[in-house]
């Protein structure tokens, strides 16, 4: 049968603007990174997107190498897109990115025009969509002009294949940069994405959160949860199920030392006294105040999502919790 969304999934959900934009997001999103590619599992993959979806999440972020192998996450998206969300696209903000390497040779990476028009196109065709709602360009380029990588951006947005750009793992200069010339081009440049949490205040270091505040932009907050660090996942072991072990990539089992646990079992117990699950106080602290307008968490199963999405019913941290989160999380 095929699927029915929920007649309730804008009951509980809370949209956040994105900056001073018209674009509103969820204040949880749901990133495809992980277990969306040829080695994850097809029924999961659905009932994580259709749970997603029955719970207000709008959102749903990609990238033209998310899998693997690369592309595969785009198509089956694409593939569960055409059997049961199509009806449900205006509902919908879509987004993609390229930035990183995709394709082999010189035109297949980073920044060009070149890259950008032609990774934007494969994306579409991937995933079976005539525009995406958001288009990134996904990291800095150090050797391509800017004017040419944000041209790029606006040109594609006047072609209608996107309907806004955003920018992804900028630092607060190059974004301020990018952010002017993007004006003068009456670009709809809305959306920062960049990784924030407890443990990584990157941002708040590099002026990529001031500078947002201070443009107007919205700020998307990728691995929101440092991967699953930030969870019950790896209090007592790593269990075979978790990336770590099922991935191995980008979260490796020698970040799970007999410190980190420590600290977290130590955020875990602060979490408890609030009332919540780590994960949730972890989300809950990104969106302390109202700069970062969506966490964008990945998920193995759907009752993660659900367990995420309880944020929505979030509390505000006394001084001495948050005190003790940064005397915690300075000890990882
Ligand atoms: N722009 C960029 O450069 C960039 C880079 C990275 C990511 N992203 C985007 O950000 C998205 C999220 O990144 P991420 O996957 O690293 O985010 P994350 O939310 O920090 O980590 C997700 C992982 O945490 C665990 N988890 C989530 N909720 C949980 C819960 N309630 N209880 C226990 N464990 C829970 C799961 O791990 P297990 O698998 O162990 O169960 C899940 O796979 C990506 O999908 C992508 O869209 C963007």
């Amino acid at each position: 049968m095929s699927y029915q969304a929920s007649s309730e999934r804008y009951d509980t959900m809370e949209y956040r603007r994105c900056g001073k934009s018209g674009l509103k997001l969820p204040v949880v999103s749901f990133g495809l990174w992980h277990n969306f590619g040829d080695t994850g599992d097809d029924d999961n993959m659905r009932d994580m997107l259709f749970t997603a979806f029955d719970s207000g999440i709008t959102h749903f972020d990609l990238a033209n190498n998310y899998g693997p192998p690369y592309g595969s996450a785009e198509r089956n998206f694409g593939k569960i897109f055409k059997e049961d969300l199509r009806p449900y696209r205006d509902e919908l903000i879509i987004s993609t990115k390229a930035g990183y390497d995709m394709w082999e040779g010189p035109y297949g990476n980073w920044g060009s025009r070149k890259y950008l028009f032609a990774s934007l196109d494969q994306s579409l065709s991937r995933m079976g969509l005539d525009y995406v709602d958001i288009f990134y360009h996904h990291r800095m380029d150090p050797e391509t002009p800017l004017e040419e990588t944000m041209t790029a951006l606006s040109d594609i947005v006047k072609s209608g294949k996107a309907l806004y750009a955003g920018i992804s793992n900028y630092d607060g200069i190059h974004m301020r940069q990018a952010s002017a010339i993007l004006k003068d081009l009456h670009c709809p440049f809305v959306i920062n994405q960049n990784r924030y949490s407890v443990l990584d205040r990157t941002i708040e270091r590099n002026g990529l959160k001031q500078a947002a505040a201070e443009e107007n932009k919205g700020i998307i907050v990728f691995s929101p949860l440092a991967q699953g660090l930030l969870t019950d996942r790896y209090l007592d072991g790593i269990p075979e199920d978790s990336r770590v072990r099922t991935d191995g990539r980008f979260l490796k089992a020698d970040r799970i030392t007999e410190k980190t646990v420590e600290g977290l079992k130590k955020l875990n117990g602060l979490a408890a006294e609030r009332g919540q699950s780590l994960a949730q106080m972890a989300l809950n602290w990104i969106l302390r105040d109202d700069v970062v307008t969506s966490v964008l968490v990945g998920a193995s199963r759907p009752s993660q999502l659900l367990d995420n999405i309880k944020i929505v019913n979030r509390s505000p941290f006394s001084g001495e919790e948050l005190r003790r989160i940064d005397e915690i999380a300075a000890q990882m």
